[in-house]
């Protein structure tokens, strides 16, 4: 028997995300996507000629965003194996802390498995992982890593300014167990949780509870298909990436509407929405600083709780896969997830859907 691992402090209140990892299929053109079309700048590289010999990594930056692109440089290996059956998708959610060890320590003491081979990092729902990152000022532009500027012709920002939530998609029956896991181990509580009345069509439905960190910084939902008339979409997900996995990335911007606008232009294609939703918006949601036809030219949805309100849209599936999408999102004081829009938007996600053939 192995004595236990000391526990030292942990403040989950610390944490913040720090980046994403996406595992893909072709770094290089992915990392080309995401600044010409969604206004990301180059920022650092790792490969064969930094002393990598399995990997190629591109570091894309936006506001406080970080996403790492990694590709395979030759057949076999961990990444070509999540990318064959997951597709292109999110393979760690890492969180930057003031103490990325004693972070570890306490997770893996209340729970969490660690991930062999990797430091400070632990797995979570399907082949997803979380790691521990420090930053000190003494970083450079990206530990491992050298500064990278892109030959593409980069698009001004368009006004992505930080994730405000990353929303896991896992298996019939599973949501409890993960947001328990996310209470033991990081001291997360429950936000908020939807069940099927809440998240139901016509046709589908599914269940949601959101985990967050004491301080809020750090909002990870989990939704798990419910029974419905035909096939919930997070069956879709399922079946499409091969598991539980990051369904979206919610960003936050200052300014949704100039932020859509400078998407459009880019060519990033958005979820539409049903032209009644707009019908009766004043009603619902009362005064706002937006100009609803402007609202409804771009598709942007809006939804009010008791802290005040919020606006958001939705890409389309980022992949030929119909896994991951981001979402992105302006509070005006509102806390809330968009309950009041999931109708109108899990309509639109359908008529997709169906589109596929999958509903
Ligand atoms: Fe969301």
């Amino acid at each position: 028997m192995t004595a236990p691992l000391p526990v030292v402090a942990y403040d989950g209140g610390t944490l913040r995300f720090d980046h994403l990892e996406l595992w893909v299929g072709n770094a290089k053109q992915a990392a080309e996507y995401y600044i010409t079309a969604l206004g990301f700048r180059p920022l650092a590289y790792a490969g064969p000629e930094t002393g990598l010999t399995d990997r190629a990594s591109y570091v894309v930056a936006q506001g406080a965003i970080r996403l790492v692109l990694t590709s395979a440089l030759r057949p076999g290996g961990p990444i070509n194996d999540h990318v064959a059956r997951h597709g292109d998708g999110v393979r760690s959610v890492a969180f930057v802390t003031p103490d990325a060890a004693a972070a570890f320590r306490h997770v893996v003491a209340h729970g969490a498995v660690p991930v062999p081979g990797l430091a400070l990092a632990v797995r979570t729902y399907g082949d997803t992982i979380h790691t521990f990152v420090e930053r000190s000022g003494t970083d450079g532009v990206w530990p491992g890593f050298v500064a990278w500027d892109s030959p593409a012709h980069a698009n001004a920002p368009v006004g992505l300014l930080a994730i405000d939530h990353c929303v896991g998609n896992v298996g019939w029956d599973e949501m409890d167990h993960w947001c328990r896991f996310y209470a033991e181990a990081f001291d997360f509580q429950e936000l908020i949780s939807f069940d099927d009345r809440d998240i139901s069509t016509e046709y589908t439905a599914l269940r949601s509870k959101v985990m967050r960190n004491a301080t809020g910084t750090i909002k990870l939902p989990i939704n798990e298909p419910a029974h419905g008339r035909k096939r919930s979409q997070i069956e879709e997900y399922l079946d499409s990436y091969g598991g539980a996995g990051v369904q979206h990335v919610a960003i936050a911007t200052d300014d949704i509407v100039a932020t859509v606008r400078a998407l459009q232009a880019n060519g990033v294609e958005l979820l539409a929405t049903p032209a009644s939703y707009y019908d009766d918006l004043s009603a619902r949601v009362g005064e706002i600083d937006e100009d609803i036809a402007t609202l409804r030219d771009l598709n942007i949805l809006v939804d009010r709780d008791d802290q005040g309100y919020m606006l958001q849209i939705f890409t389309k599936p980022l992949q030929d896969r119909p896994t991951l999408f981001f979402e992105i999102i302006q509070r005006h004081g509102a806390l809330s997830f968009g309950k009041g829009n999931f109708k109108a938007l899990f309509v639109s996600i359908e008529k997709e859907q169906a589109r596929r053939g999958n509903l």
